[in-house]
């Protein structure tokens, strides 16, 4: 059956770690997949993180399944900490939290919902977005087009045309946005460019997939949850889908969720009977471990605290590297403005170097960012900072 199957190039983006580490250069910087690191290049076990694990070994009793709907403990502490605790939504029983494997199990859970309920439905994304969003509400058999979001000459988001793709889609098209640290840009709307967005959902009868991957790295936990929380609050239906991958630090244990926020608690119930009947025809139910871990976590009003504060260093820490960049670049570079990445936000922004740049950066400086030349600010010190504002140099 097989036979003829041609072998796939490697994934754009996890690609990188792999050449990344065939590389045998003693001076090479990996500022490609988005993971969190140090100063020193790890992705530590956060504080916190480390005790509740180890509460969770301890304290187990059972390897029993999990329902479909996953750890309730962890369902409860995701609803709280992405819509809070006096949201209408939440206090009115109107939504709903299902643990998914990741936040690609999320997003492929909420594509999946609205593939089974209108299998026509367009989905919209942001141009450019993350490589997987395509791949993964492609791969639900869903239709996805294309909304301008940022605008590579003006190095920002070109607020005017994307309201004007938004204001052009028919009701009922599902609208992917990112609340926070834009992956791949780093360009977040601001809040009066959210207000008109808003309006412009509500009079088109569009249905917002808000996929919140970083919250807490942006400008903090409340501050990166306020419109999902406002368009939940002013919106008939929303779908949001959540990672714990970056600010809980628990990428390979694959902890995600997608909430669902309705009208009645009788419509929420009916999507949640819904996602769980298709979590059972993919993957049954999610892993316990990650989730386990998170619950524990949130229970603890210090190991809470602690996590809360390990994040917000890590948020500094992003901020601090980006106007470091920024300058270095500004220095080495005087005829081109990067100030840009002083002003973005999360892990991400895009260098703005065509394909054969990042090519001599990879294979002549040993700098390994992604295809569109977007780099993860995380992955630099201030020795990488030099390496890479001087290669960088060298390849424009
Ligand atoms: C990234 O964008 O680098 C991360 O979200 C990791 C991934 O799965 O692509």
């Amino acid at each position: 059956m097989f036979e003829n199957l041609d072998a796939l190039a490697p994934d754009p983006i996890l690609g990188i770690s792999a050449a990344f580490a065939a590389d045998p250069s003693d001076s090479k910087v990996d500022v490609g997949v988005g993971v969190y690191r140090d100063d020193a290049g790890q992705t530590p076990v956060m504080r916190a993180v480390r005790i509740a694990q180890a509460r969770v070994a301890e304290l187990e009793r059972t390897k029993t399944y999990l329902p479909a709907s996953g750890n309730a403990a962890f369902n409860a502490a995701l609803t709280e900490l992405v819509l809070g605790t006096t949201h209408p939504a939440v206090t009115e029983r109107r939504a709903v939290t299902l643990q998914t494997p990741g936040g690609c199990g999320a997003l492929r859970l909420a594509a999946d919902l609205v593939h089974e309920t209108a299998p026509g439905t367009r989905v919209a994304l942001s141009t450019p977005t993350w490589p997987n969003h395509p791949a993964l509400i492609g791969g639900a058999g869903l239709e996805t087009v294309r909304y301008p979001y940022y605008d590579e000459a003006a190095r920002g988001i070109d607020f005017p045309a994307l309201l004007a793709s938004l204001d052009a889609m028919p009701a009922g098209t599902v609208i992917l946005l990112q609340p926070s640290c834009h992956n791949p840009t780093g360009a977040d709307l601001a809040d009066p460019q959210w207000e008109e967005l808003l309006a412009v959902l509500q009079r088109r009868q569009l249905l917002p997939l808000l996929d919140l991957a970083y919250q807490g790295l942006g400008e903090g936990l409340e501050q990166d949850a306020r419109w999902v929380r406002r368009l939940a609050a002013e919106l008939p239906e929303v779908l949001i889908t959540v990672s714990c991958s970056k600010n809980f630090g628990l990428y390979r244990e694959r902890v995600g969720a997608v909430i669902y926020t309705g009208r009645s608690p009788a419509e929420a119930h009916a999507v949640h009977t819904h996602l769980m009947r298709l979590a059972r025809r993919m993957y049954s139910m999610p892993p316990d471990h990650g989730a386990a871990t998170v619950g524990v976590l949130w229970a603890d009003a210090a190991l809470r605290a602690d996590w809360q504060a390990e994040l917000d260093a890590m948020r500094q820490r992003l901020a601090a590297l980006r106007l470091d960049l920024a300058d270095a670049l500004g220095r080495e570079i005087p005829r081109r403005d990067f100030s840009f990445i002083g002003r973005q936000r999360g892990m991400f922004s895009l260098l703005g170097l065509p394909p054969a740049a990042v090519e001599a950066l990879r294979h002549d400086h040993h700098v390994y960012c992604a295809p569109d030349s977007r780099i993860n600010l995380a992955g630099l010190n201030p020795a990488a900072i030099a390496r890479v504002v001087a290669a960088v140099a060298a390849v424009l």
